[in-house]
């Protein structure tokens, strides 16, 4: 089952609410929500006032990519209920295991990201605990990037990961994801589609998330 995850980043801020209600309208399956903090990326986004805020109003799952650093001792108030995904990651704590059990024990899944230069062997010694594996397809930082085709051997390397654990992990990819390019990352083994200027960059959100959608659906193997 594919996935289209629409990142707020592109959305229009001055009607967050708003834009939620109509990518959900619009046929959304996750909202992704992108936290940033000056230090782990050179960006500065939103805090945890406006996570728990969006918590209580979106219908649809919000997916939550951390980009922090420290993160443990924030993780308290974005694993917060109405939050289902959190995700950290590997190259902002030397304590993943413990992050990730963290999340898990507030009660969310738990997402670990990989920055486009870091290797898939960081997944290996925690595939027990990780619900979702996001892998960057820009370097983090800012939305309307290009796609790095780099990452499609790291998606393939998560996807055979995840079929030997057995484990029911999805395999989101993010950034730079377009119509043009959608087909070779599900075709790789992606099932999860972060879309933020995609999306939010056109009028028509539901024609958007629709071509996304057929042509990842298309392109996934044993589709
Ligand atoms: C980048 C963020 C992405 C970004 C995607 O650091 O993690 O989620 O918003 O935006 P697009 O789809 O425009 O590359
Ligand atoms: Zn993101």
């Amino acid at each position: 089952m594919i996935k289209i995850s629409p990142s707020i980043l592109s959305a229009d801020f001055t009607r967050l609410g708003e834009e939620i209600r109509a990518v959900e309208a619009a046929g959304a399956d996750y909202i992704h929500v992108d936290v940033m903090d000056g230090h782990f990326v050179p960006n500065l986004t939103i805090g945890p006032p406006v996570v728990q805020a969006l918590a209580k109003i979106a219908s649809r799952p919000l997916d939550v990519h951390l980009m922090i650093s420290p993160v443990e001792i924030y993780l308290p108030e974005f694993a917060v209920p109405g939050v289902e995904i959190v995700t950290v990651h590997a190259e902002a704590t030397p304590h993943l295991h413990r992050a990730l059990s963290q999340i898990k024990e507030r009660g969310c899944r738990a997402g670990l990201s990989l920055n486009p230069g870091t290797p898939i062997a960081f997944l290996e010694p925690v595939m027990d605990l990780v619900d979702l594996i996001l892998l960057m397809s820009v370097n983090p930082g800012f939305g309307g990037q290009s796609f790095l085709p780099a990452v499609l051997p790291k998606v393939a390397a998560a996807r055979r990961l995840i079929q030997a654990s057995g484990r029911a992990i999805e395999l989101e990819v993010d950034g730079g994801v377009k119509p043009d390019n959608i087909a070779a990352i599900a075709a790789a083994g992606a099932d999860v589609f972060v879309a933020g200027s995609a999306v939010f960059g056109g009028k028509d959100y539901a024609g958007a998330i629709r071509e996304l959608r057929a042509r990842a659906e298309a392109a996934f193997p044993g589709a």
